[in-house]
């Protein structure tokens, strides 16, 4: 029988490595991302606990690249899990347009390419954020989040629009951070409809603010909601990871085509005041 594989973009830190803690040893993890050094030392601590680890490079905003992660992966097993935690976030900084790419378009091709190989009984996860239900509905473009599939540079155009003529470049960056997970949750109902066909669960999770790099680098701005979550705290970064290997495990298999908020009751938290 074929070895089962996992595969999880952004694999080499944060809540993609932790969720890659709670797989099943006898599955075979393939981490990727940009950064090899990162992904070298984290294959090296599954490693450590058992586990059997491959590291392979992919810029998920690059199709190419996708194509090249699924061939890799494929010619280890079975793929039956996909854990697509890559993105970026307003405090790194960059161009609207580039986390446009990596977080909405990434997903798209990692979605799509994966989509292609998987068989029944398998699962994609992406990794949206709680930011997607921050905005007011009328800032969403929602009527351009097809073209992503048919005309990357107007779905381009037209979902940055507002978010380019803002001249804080925090806020500019926010409002593409939120309208692309907002997209992440849209994409994710669309393929699940679509790769449901073929016996592939597809789902969302929503984290709040957790303490991984990236969620540290937001605190200064993000940390104001803290506050409103029923807990009074960040969310840990291994909390994300258990959600999420449970959500893709195979017993969790009649969950599809949602959305599920991972926030401690903030975004709750946020309209009950
Ligand atoms: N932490 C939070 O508070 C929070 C809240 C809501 C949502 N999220 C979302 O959760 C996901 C995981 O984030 P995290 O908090 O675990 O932070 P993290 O540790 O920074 O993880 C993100 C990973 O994505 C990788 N990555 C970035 N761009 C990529 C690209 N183009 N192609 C492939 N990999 C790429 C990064 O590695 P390289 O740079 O080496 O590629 C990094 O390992 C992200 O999608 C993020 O938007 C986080």
């Amino acid at each position: 029988m074929a070895k089962k594989v996992v595969v999880i973009t952004g694999g080499g830190s944060g809540m993609g490595l932790e969720a890659a803690k709670f797989m099943d040893k006898t599955k075979i993890i393939v981490l990727s991302g940009r950064t090899k050094t990162k992904l070298e030392k984290a294959i090296k601590e599954l490693g450590r606990l058992g586990f059997k680890a491959y590291a392979k490079a992919c810029d998920t905003s690059d199709r190419k690249s996708v194509k090249e992660l699924v061939k890799f992966a494929s010619k280890l097993g079975e793929i039956t899990n996909v854990i697509n935690a890559a993105g970026v976030s307003p405090a790194m900084g960059g161009e609207p347009e580039k986390l446009m790419r990596i977080n909405a378009l990434g997903t798209v091709y990692v979605d799509q390419e994966f989509g292609k190989v998987m068989k029944k009984g398998t699962a994609i996860l992406n990794v949206a954020s709680m930011s997607a239900y921050q905005l007011p509905k009328f800032i969403i473009p929602k009527k351009a989040f097809p073209l992503a599939e048919t005309d990357e540079a107007l779905f381009l155009k037209k979902t940055l629009k507002m978010a380019k003529k803002m001249k804080d470049s925090y806020k500019s960056l926010g409002l593409a951070y939120g309208i692309s997970k907002n997209f992440v949750v849209w994409y994710t109902e669309e393929m699940a409809f679509r790769l449901g066909k073929k016996g592939i669960r597809v789902v969302s999770v929503s984290p709040g603010l957790i303490a991984t790099g990236m969620g540290k680098l937001e605190e200064e701005n993000g940390g104001q909601f803290i506050k409103c979550s029923c807990e009074n705290r960040m969310g840990e970064p291994k909390e994300l990871g258990f959600a999420i290997a449970t959500i893709v495990d195979e017993r969790n298999g009649y969950l599809a085509g949602v959305d599920v908020l991972v926030d401690g009751g903030t975004i709750k938290g946020t309209k009950r005041k």
